[in-house]
């Protein structure tokens, strides 16, 4: 059995956690059905990825205490670099990525939250990073985008303080881009998730590489990337029907990912 369950709805995918019993806390199984599920991904008819967790609590409430209280450094280097290389991969998948944050997102939860291209909460979530309550450091990338989302002084007191912060923060502190009614999360991820599915599906994935990979450059070289994407577009069949029906009027364009 695996532990992420993916469902499929038109263009969306939602890709559920599931392991409420423990508030879908990662394990090194977990990691593994996480990538095994973005291997399966349909790269001609996906458009969109929602993250979720099952149950009403937790989107995830970390890595897994449990599984890590004894293990080596050695063990804990394998564990950590296992989490980055999935989170990594989910931040670098050629699909827009939604977290719909539905409950607590502690540590590699928020990790997982900020691996996403956006984030959605509901009204219940709860985001931090209390690792060092635990006497250890984030290790699935917390250390290095939530400095990236929310600012470096911002970060460092979230992180040095294993503060929480709660849905109303989150949206304040810019870690979160909407706060919904837990019963209307997943349906305005969706909706979101809908809007973007409708847009050309390689320019869509342009924008991300161009943005993901201009955010850690110089300018200089960072709108390098862009013309770079920009141009690679006028080679797809979606970039001439896009403009044609813009200039013959037509609305309600359909796009053919090629
Ligand atoms: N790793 C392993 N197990 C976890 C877990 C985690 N990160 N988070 C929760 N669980 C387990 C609990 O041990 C408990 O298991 P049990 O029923 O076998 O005792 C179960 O999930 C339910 O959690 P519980 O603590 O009883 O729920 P709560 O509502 O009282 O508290 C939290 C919720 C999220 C505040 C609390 O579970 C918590 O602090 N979790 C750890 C958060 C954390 O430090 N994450 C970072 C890890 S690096």
């Amino acid at each position: 059995m695996s532990y992420v369950t993916s469902l499929q709805e038109g263009p969306l995918l939602t890709l559920i956690l599931n392991r409420s019993e423990l508030l879908n806390a990662l394990n090194a199984q977990v990691l593994d059905d996480l990538s095994a599920a973005l291997d399966a991904v349909d790269l001609d008819t996906v458009r969109c990825l929602i993250f979720t967790g099952a149950g009403e609590k937790a989107f995830a409430a970390g890595a897994d205490i449990a599984a890590m209280a004894d293990m080596t450094p050695e063990e804990a280097a394998a564990f950590s670099r296992r989490g980055n290389e999935v989170f990594r991969r989910i931040e670098t998948f050629p699909l827009p990525t939604i977290a719909a944050v539905n409950g607590y997102a502690l540590g590699g939860g928020c990790e997982l939250a900020m691996a996403c291209d956006m984030r959605l909460c509901s009204e219940t979530a709860v985001f931090g990073q209390p690792e060092v309550t635990l006497g250890i450091t984030p290790g699935f990338g917390g250390t290095q985008r939530l400095m990236r989302l929310v600012g470096m002084g911002k970060a460092k007191e979230l992180i040095f303080s294993a503060r929480n912060v709660k849905a109303p923060k989150a949206l304040e502190i810019g870690l979160v881009n909407a706060v919904y009614p837990p019963e209307e999360l997943l349906p305005a991820a969706k909706k979101l998730g809908a809007r973007i599915a409708k847009n050309a599906p390689i320019a869509v994935r342009a924008c991300k590489a161009a943005m993901n990979e201009g955010i850690d450059l110089p300018m200089d070289e960072a709108v390098d990337a862009e013309i770079r994407e920009f141009s690679g577009c006028f080679e797809t069949e979606d970039q001439k029907r896009g403009m044609a029906a813009f200039l013959s009027k037509q609305k309600n364009v359909e796009f053919e990912n090629r």
